[in-house]
């Protein structure tokens, strides 16, 4: 297994606050230290919007193999990771594109339209659900629960035995410290191998009867005579996870945290303006998924960045970071959902490895506002609310663990 570069060890951030909007380390390090070798880690860090595009997309320099790296999500064992084939995150092109086109076939415009009224059910379910002038956690009732009964849904999952999925998920997704890594790590397998467990007989059975669900495309899947078996299909669902739902979540979470505490109107706006949902989507991409970051390993001797590097260098580059960049973005500290170029953040990343499931996450978040909006005349905050002690660490960086809220109708 490779090896986990520890990021915090480069930021050092002082509280979880400060990770959560880390705004400050991002200005100082674009006017500052936009191209910074970091000893300890024996990292290149790269913050600026031109140098963040060009490692995530130049894959002849920068490489998505290496043995070093910034993310580790679900388990260690066979059932918790995905077949070598489909580790698409970790490989290059040319070997990169077969493995994408192979999971590209659950994700095909088609069923994404076919996927729209289903998702859609589900936000205005969870919507509907919700408890007016009271306070509430849309953490628990929205956030957290949308990511995961999307993904149950569209894999094919009977509704009865979402919760079992849900409490899985959760397992697998859980931050560990250093202190109690060997521990959680045991539980996320023994999850990872309870969930192989369940899903296997149901996908022996999609073969047989199939449904309009991913596990149905990919089982369907012929790339060049190449197939899945039902045990990459299972394993290849372990990848979809990790990849979807935490960053999701993490994505609601953070726009009703905006709503409320950096921009007061917003929510005013989309209440009389649903249209423009679609807009703030974007916008908080760019602003408020404040911990993006990937890292890649330097291929061939370069200069590409203006200093020396050197094979098997490792660069990480803050997507988060160059989204702030003001040579890409005017005014970048502020919200503005009518910026002309909102789509250009590298949230979804760039290149070869563009989030496959971008348009899916699109659809979701588009999909759980305008439910929200046309449902909530407005939004309240909850004066006792201490941001510092609803925060915890999540792949996506800190990840609200509850946001109290009243909602008015
Ligand atoms: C790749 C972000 C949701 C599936 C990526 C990458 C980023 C990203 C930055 C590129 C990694 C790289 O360059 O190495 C996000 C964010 C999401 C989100 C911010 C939500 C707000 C989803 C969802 C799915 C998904 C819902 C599918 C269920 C994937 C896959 C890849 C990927 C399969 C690998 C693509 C490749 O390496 O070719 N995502 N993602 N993502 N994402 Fe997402």
């Amino acid at each position: 297994y490779k090896e986990v570069i520890r990021v915090e060890d480069i930021t050092r951030f002082q509280s979880k606050s400060k990770e959560f909007f880390p705004m400050e380390w991002y200005q100082k390090m674009l006017s500052e230290n936009p191209v910074h070798y970091h000893e300890d880690t024996d990292t290149w860090n790269v913050f600026r919007y031109d140098d963040v595009k060009q490692v995530l997309s130049n894959h002849e320099y920068f490489s998505a193999e290496g043995t070093r790296t910034t993310i580790a999500v679900g388990a260690k064992n066979k059932e918790g990771t995905p077949p070598d084939k489909l580790n698409i995150s970790s490989i290059d092109p040319p070997r990169h594109q077969k493995s994408r086109s192979l999971l590209s076939a659950a994700f095909t415009p088609r069923s994404l339209k076919n996927w729209e009224p289903r998702i859609r059910n589900i936000a205005k379910q969870l919507v509907a659900d919700l408890e007016f002038n009271t306070t509430i956690d849309i953490v628990e009732k929205l956030a957290a629960p949308l990511p995961a009964m999307v993904m149950a849904d569209l894999l094919g999952i009977p509704l009865t035995d979402s919760h079992r999925f849900k409490s899985w998920v959760d397992i697998l997704f859980q931050p560990a410290t250093l202190e109690n890594a060997e521990e959680i790590e045991l539980k996320k397998q023994a999850a990872a191998q309870e969930y192989y467990q369940f899903l296997y007989p149901l996908v022996v059975n999609k073969r047989t009867n199939p449904g309009d669900d991913i596990i149905t495309d990919l089982l369907n899947v012929d790339v060049e005579g190449e197939k899945f078996t039902e045990d990459e299909v299972v394993r290849t669902t372990m990848l979809l996870l990790g990849a979807g739902i935490e960053t999701t979540s993490h994505m609601v979470s953070s726009t009703f945290y905006s709503f409320l505490y950096d921009e007061g109107d917003l929510y005013g706006q989309l209440r009389e303006n649903p249209e423009l949902v679609p807009l703030a989507v974007e916008e908080m991409l760019r602003y408020r998924f404040h911990n993006a970051k990937r890292h890649r390993t330097v291929k061939k001797d370069n200069q590409l960045l203006g200093v020396d590097l050197k094979k098997g260098d490792v660069v990480i580059s803050w997507m988060s970071a160059a989204n702030m960049d003001e040579r890409m973005f005017e005014n970048p500290f502020k919200i503005d959902i009518h910026r002309l170029n909102n789509k250009k953040h590298l949230t979804f990343g760039n290149g070869p490895h563009f989030c496959l499931g971008a348009p899916l996450a699109r659809m979701e978040l588009t999909l759980v506002l305008t439910a929200f909006v046309e449902r909530v005349a407005r939004v309240e905050a909850v004066d006792s609310f201490e941001l510092e002690h609803n925060l915890s660490t999540s792949a996506p960086g800190q990840s609200l663990t509850h946001l109290p809220l009243t909602i008015i109708e």
